[in-house]
């Protein structure tokens, strides 16, 4: 069932691109076919919104610094054409940056107005940001040439309907590229789970300030993504979300994983 329209909201009134958010916002508002309950969009709201101001010191440590090399990667898939691209689940703005530095024209989307407030004090007003749900996209098919999204699928009820939704925005030859956590295989997987069961819980004790809801839920919502959805399904998905040319890049040691490929 579908969300509020609400949901889509703009930039604030100074904004210079003001007049292209309002005219996009009244005619494509409300997508009403891929919307994740009430309670899964907010208990996202909840998690993020007090990490917010740590978020970036902290995601490096928790990921043992890995992560910042797998957003680079992540870019990296995409032809540097200067094109436009949108970065779903943009956080406090790691991808746009880094897009923005290799010449691209970037929309950052999050549903978290307070990962947005960072994300607006990182970058100037380039990037636009815009605050609606990745379940329904304001902007009309084919808008972008290409899409980054991050850490995005664990939070939507269904994953198959919102990687839809992304092909949806992407213009015919695009590339669309997402980093997601994975779950090492064989001798690694022990020390994985050491890591999620106890490295992280107790890092959130030490480190409060939400911390202690993600220490907690990370691991369990990893592990739980990757056993529904293990790689060669997710690779369907992407198929069938009208992505060819599907690939996929285990990135140290498979705790990071990043999938690509080109809009049909
Ligand atoms: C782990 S953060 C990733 C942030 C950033 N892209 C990065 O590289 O670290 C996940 C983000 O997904 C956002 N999010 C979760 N569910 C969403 C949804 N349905 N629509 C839009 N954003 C969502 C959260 O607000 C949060 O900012």
């Amino acid at each position: 069932m579908g969300a509020p329209c609400v949901l889509a909201l703009r930039r604030p009134a100074q904004s210079r691109n003001e007049a292209h958010y309002e005219t996009s916002s009244r005619l494509h508002g409300c997508h009403d076919r891929a919307v994740s309950t009430p309670a899964r969009r907010q208990h996202a709201l909840e998690l993020f919104a007090p990490v917010a101001p740590t978020y970036d010191r902290v995601g490096a440590l928790l990921s043992l610094g890995q992560d910042p090399r797998w957003r680079r990667f992540l870019v990296s898939r995409l032809p540097r054409d200067g094109g436009s691209v949108l970065d779903v689940a943009t956080g406090t703005g790691l991808v746009a940056d880094e897009l923005r530095r290799r010449g691209f024209r970037v929309t950052g989307l999050d549903q978290s107005p307070e990962m947005l407030a960072r994300a607006r004090a990182r970058l100037d007003d380039d990037v636009e940001l815009v605050e609606a749900s990745a379940d329904a996209i304001p902007f009309p098919d084919a808008t972008f040439e290409h899409l980054t999204v991050t850490y995005l699928l664990r939070y939507v009820d269904d994953p198959a309907a919102t990687l839809r939704e992304l092909a949806r925005v992407v213009k015919p030859g695009g590339i669309v590229a997402s980093l997601e956590f994975g779950v090492p295989g064989g001798l690694w997987r022990p020390a994985w789970e050491a890591w999620v069961r106890v490295a992280l819980p107790a890092a959130g004790v030490v480190l409060r300030s939400g911390w202690w809801e993600v220490g907690r839920f990370l691991g369990g919502s990893i592990r739980a993504f990757w056993h529904a959805y293990p790689l060669e399904r997710q690779l369907q998905l992407w198929r069938a979300a009208g992505i060819g040319d599907v690939r996929a890049a285990p990135l140290s040691l498979g705790g990071g994983v990043v999938i690509w490929g080109r809009r049909a």
